[in-house]
């Protein structure tokens, strides 16, 4: 042999035992497995078809696996084949996560997929994620053989970004047969849904009288007041729902939609964990009166989220709301997105008061971007954090509230004061008036408490910062332990023109 062959066989085996190794550890990197449970998240990672090979190749022999969760969304996928193939040897799989949504995977897969569901007898829990996958009638078979796996009690189906309009959303209804069903999470965002397709979720939510666990994510679609009737007739049926959660984003179902919505939800009083997203739904003062009336009701609840933020309604809905916040009795999570409404400096005194009876919150998120807290308000809301005995959790957004340094280092000496350190803590005051001498005081007393907690986040974007400060700031802090600092600095003319 000649040396140069000798040479470039070195070469070409280097090259191929590098790529492997690149492979390999790229893979690697997100497979976990214990014990017979497999997770492998790899979602945009662009591995494409030999990506998904290797992959496959490191949980193939795991045959005894019973969970497994793969995420593959969004890799330029274009053949899955043995990825369903390996799947389809796990016989004793129960539980089942598969994600491979926004793939350029051909149209024909999905009968192979279908061919897998079949054969996976065991399953009990399945999620399974086809965002813009398949042509509907690939889709509709898929969904008709999950239909016919009676031992599946929890079920999740993602078909964001794909189109369901017209009568195509009756290709769901077939879940309808699956009486046993314990949970059941449709995810349906921007998926072309208007008034009339919510009928077909009304006849599904007839049938299923033994669900606990509700989630409908019918985010950015058009259902409007008259696909609100429809969905609340059928949650009329589903009373004994023990968590729901609902989220509407950007449906326009104003104040009437809301009121239908609510009396149904007022009356699910076994509720203890209930999401609202109802942001941007021209909901006004009287949907959001409607909203505290169904929560007077609610007394077991013991996890709440309402998201209304974005043009929803002022201070009398605003008010309405909180009073009825306050009044929950054993509340332990609450979660209040609240932006781009006018609550004020009042709003923030109230969310105070709310937050001295609502004192043993393990988790709590605020956002009130954009609400004119002002300083004062930002020092009710500090106040208030210094009411909570049982915080592990801590969310803060305060962006755009033209708070000043008083106000900022207020919050900030609130949060290095609680009696009970949360374990995560995100504070955010972007796009506020916070100086040099500010920032320096707010970064002291936070900074202070980064030995106790897992995580804590402080973001200062568009702030009054000078650069020199910013510099000094960033090398000060950089290589504190769990502290993540987000900053950049506003040029001054900014602060002219405001
Ligand atoms: C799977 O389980 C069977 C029977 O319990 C056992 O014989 C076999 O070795 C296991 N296989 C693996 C790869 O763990
Ligand atoms: C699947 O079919 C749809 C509708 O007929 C088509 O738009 C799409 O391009 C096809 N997908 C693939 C990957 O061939
Ligand atoms: C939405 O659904 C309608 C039928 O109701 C259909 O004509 C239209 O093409 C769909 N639009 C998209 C973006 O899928
Ligand atoms: C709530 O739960 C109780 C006890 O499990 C049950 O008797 C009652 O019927 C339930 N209420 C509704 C509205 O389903
Ligand atoms: C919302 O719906 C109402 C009628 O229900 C309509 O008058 C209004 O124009 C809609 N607003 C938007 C932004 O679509
Ligand atoms: C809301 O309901 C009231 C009374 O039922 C009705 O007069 C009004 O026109 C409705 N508004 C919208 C926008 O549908
Ligand atoms: C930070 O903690 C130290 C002791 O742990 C304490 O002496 C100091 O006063 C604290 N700083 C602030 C701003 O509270
Ligand atoms: C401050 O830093 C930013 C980039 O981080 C730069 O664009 C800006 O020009 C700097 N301002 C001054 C006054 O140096």
């Amino acid at each position: 042999m000649q040396l140069s062959h000798i040479i470039w066989l070195f070469f070409g085996v280097l090259l191929a035992y590098n790529l492997k190794l690149y492979m390999d550890s790229k893979v690697q990197y997100d497979i976990k497995i214990d014990g017979n449970s497999i997770s492998i998240n790899l979602q945009g990672k662009s591995i494409g078809n030999s990506g998904l090979e290797v992959a496959c190749k490191q949980f193939q022999d795991f045959v005894n696996v019973t969970k497994l969760e793969a995420n593959f969304n969004l890799n330029g996928l274009t053949n899955v084949q043995t990825l369903l193939l390996t799947i389809s040897r796990f016989k004793r799989l129960q539980e089942l996560n598969l994600q491979i949504g926004n793939n350029p995977i051909g149209n024909s897969t999905a009968s192979n997929l279908q061919a897998l569901l079949i054969q996976l007898q065991n399953l009990e829990s399945l999620s399974l994620g086809l965002d813009t996958l398949f042509t509907h009638q690939g889709r509709s078979q898929i969904i008709k053989s999950i239909s016919e796996m009676k031992k599946i009690h929890t079920l999740q189906i993602s078909l964001i970004n794909t189109d369901l309009g017209g009568n195509q959303i009756d290709m769901l209804l077939p879940i309808a047969e699956m009486r046993q069903l314990k949970s059941l999470e449709l995810i349906l965002m921007g998926s072309n849904l208007t008034a009339p397709s919510t009928k077909s979720l009304q006849t599904l939510l007839y049938k299923l009288p033994k669900l606990e666990h509700l989630v409908l994510n019918l985010y950015g679609n058009r259902i409007l007041v008259d696909g609100v009737d429809d969905l609340s007739a059928g949650l009329y049926h589903q009373k004994q729902v023990k968590s729901l959660e609902l989220e509407l984003y950007f449906n326009n179902i104003t104040s009437n939609g809301t009121e239908t919505l609510m009396s149904v939800t007022g009356q699910m009083t076994n509720l203890t964990k209930l999401h609202l997203g109802l942001e941007f739904n021209y909901v006004e003062e009287e949907g959001a009166k409607h909203i505290a009336k169904a929560l007077g009701n609610l007394q077991h609840l013991n996890d709440l989220s309402i998201n209304l933020a974005s043009k929803n309604f002022g201070y009398l809905g605003y008010e309405a709301v909180l009073q009825a916040i306050e009044k929950l009795p054993i509340l332990d999570s609450l979660q209040l997105i609240i932006g781009i409404n006018k609550c004020g400096t009042r709003g923030a005194d109230l969310l105070k008061k709310v937050l001295f009876k609502q004192n043993k919150l393990k988790t709590l998120v605020l956002d009130y971007t954009e609400n004119y807290i002002g300083d004062a308000g930002a020092s009710f809301i500090g106040e208030g954090l210094t009411y909570q005995k049982a915080l592990e959790y801590l969310k803060v957004t305060l962006n755009f509230n033209s708070i000043s340094d008083r106000g900022a280092i207020d919050v900030a000496k609130s949060i290095h004061s609680l009696k009970h350190q949360p374990k995560y803590i995100d504070l955010r005051l972007s796009q506020n008036k916070i100086s040099d001498i500010g920032s320096k005081e707010v970064l002291r007393y936070l900074s202070n408490v980064t030995k106790a907690v897992d995580f804590l986040e402080l973001e200062l974007l568009g702030t009054a910062l000078t650069n020199a400060t910013r510099d000094d700031l960033v090398e000060t802090y950089k290589n504190l332990k769990n502290f993540n600092f987000i900053v950049d600095t506003a040029p001054p003319s900014y602060w002219d023109e405001q």
